[in-house]
């Protein structure tokens, strides 16, 4: 038997974000009207971080987890320490930095841009590596985790690469 104590917990924080975000952003908006726009990027860039931060470390965590013998004291630390990442900062990271995002967008009238396009599709990837390493932390608490430390060394890069190819489309706006 495996133990998943809080298997529906990833899926309440993220909702719990959610709703916590949309609440902040309408109150800054009635607040400050026209002001509220860099306010909110200001904490799109914030969330930004923290999702970039748990996406650099959740695969470094993994390098060393695929290093250590299944069911050490080292492996069950690393669970606990994967499920931390994932659970408190990485998702509702994510979620936050969709939502202020996608009303960046809507406010700027930037929809159109073709470098917000290229950026929106480099953000699915990321987003779709997200769910993969999602899957990752579930695979490792269930000891079913199958792929080598170097596997995990080269899924480390990905984030870099489309976090160097957004950052420059937003802030360049290169076409
Ligand atoms: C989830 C989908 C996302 C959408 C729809 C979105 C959209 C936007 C929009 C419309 C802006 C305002 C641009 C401006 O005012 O010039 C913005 C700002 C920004 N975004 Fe995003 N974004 C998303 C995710 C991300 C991600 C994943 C990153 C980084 C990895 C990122 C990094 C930034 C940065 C650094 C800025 C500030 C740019 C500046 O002020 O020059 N965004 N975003």
């Amino acid at each position: 038997m495996t133990d998943a104590p809080d298997a529906s917990s990833p899926a309440r924080r993220a909702g719990i974000s959610l709703v916590v975000t949309a609440a902040a952003a309408l109150l800054l908006i009635g607040l400050l009207g026209n002001g509220a726009y860099l306010w909110i990027k200001a904490f799109h860039v914030i969330a930004v971080i923290a999702w970039m931060s748990g996406m650099l470390y959740l695969p470094r965590l993994f390098v060393y987890h695929a290093e250590v013998p299944v069911g050490s004291p080292q492996s069950e630390t690393f669970k606990v320490m994967e499920a931390r990442l994932l659970n408190i900062i990485t998702t509702p990271a994510m979620v936050v930095t969709w939502v202020l995002g996608l009303w960046l967008a809507w406010q700027s009238g930037f929809w159109m841009a073709p470098w917000l396009h290229a950026k929106f599709a480099l953000v699915l990837v990321l987003s779709g590596l997200h769910g993969y390493l999602s899957a990752a932390t579930r695979a490792f608490r269930e000891d079913r985790n199958t792929k080598p430390a170097r596997h995990w060394r080269i899924i480390n890069e990905v984030p870099t690469v489309l976090m160097i190819g957004i950052v420059i489309l937003v802030i360049v706006k290169p076409f």
